[in-house]
């Protein structure tokens, strides 16, 4: 008799503590969502697609309408992929390369900074050593973000391409005298390949020849899921 009525009390007491203590963080919050990206910042990321390395410098300026990749491959040549909200993008190198340019007209504009609204949350793993929450979206980007900062740690793309990010400098600006494309972008006598987004041209330009325009690679890809 006196067990029993112990062991309701113990129940008593247990449901009471229940009551009185909060949850857990990772009970209490419903799913984790990623965070919108800065409005400016500045990032290098070291890019691995299909064991072709190269090192990115990221400029991104929403407010400004544009966004920057300054990619630099491996023992390889510099390219400049500067993409503007209206949809064009100019595609170049500058000395001591060869002067190239290519204008490509997208349908879409820049990422917006809350692009990543709606992922899928993946649950928690390490990335980079790491402990990252993790979201995939449209089966295009696998999104990895530090649990502690919050800032991105590692980004997978569809093709395999990995992108590690190694800075991330929240309001850093580049200076308007860098956003210019050289003056032979605006010559037409060069190879203006005007081209309203598809699939193809991302396939056999943007993914591959114009080393990996993956930002506009994304907006296209939600583009298309609208
Ligand atoms: C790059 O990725 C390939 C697989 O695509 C892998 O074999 C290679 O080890 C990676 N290189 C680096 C430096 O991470
Ligand atoms: C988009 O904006 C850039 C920068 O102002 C400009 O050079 C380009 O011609 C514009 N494209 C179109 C289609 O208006
Ligand atoms: C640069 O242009 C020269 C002359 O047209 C050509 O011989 C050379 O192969 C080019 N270099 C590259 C890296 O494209």
């Amino acid at each position: 008799m006196a067990e029993s009525q112990s062991l309701y009390l113990c129940l008593l007491l247990f449901l009471f503590l229940h009551l009185l203590l909060p949850l857990p963080p990772a009970l209490a919050s419903s799913t984790p969502t990623p965070t919108a990206w800065p409005h400016q910042f500045h990032s290098v990321l070291f890019i691995n697609s299909s064991g072709n390395l190269q090192k990115t410098d990221l400029w991104y300026d929403w407010p400004n309408g544009r966004n920057f990749n300054i990619i630099q491959h491996q023992l390889g040549v510099l390219k400049y992929d500067l993409e503007w909200n209206n949809g064009t993008s100019f595609y170049y190198t500058l000395d001591p390369f060869n002067h190239t340019c290519k204008v490509i007209h997208f349908d879409v504009g820049i990422l917006r900074p809350n692009w990543l609204d709606g992922a899928n949350y993946l649950g928690q793993h390490y990335a980079d050593n790491f402990l990252c929450n993790v979201w995939e979206k449209v089966d295009f980007i696998w999104y990895y973000e530090d649990v502690l900062t919050r800032r991105p740690v590692k980004w997978i793309f569809y093709s395999g391409m990995i992108a590690h990010v190694m800075t991330f400098e929240v309001g850093a600006v580049l200076e308007d005298a860098q956003w210019q494309a050289p003056v032979y972008c605006f010559n037409e006598a060069e190879t203006h390949e005007k081209s309203s987004s598809s699939k193809a041209l991302l396939d056999s330009e943007a993914s591959g020849a114009l080393g990996g325009s993956f930002m506009r690679e994304i907006t296209t890809q939600h583009a298309y899921v609208k």
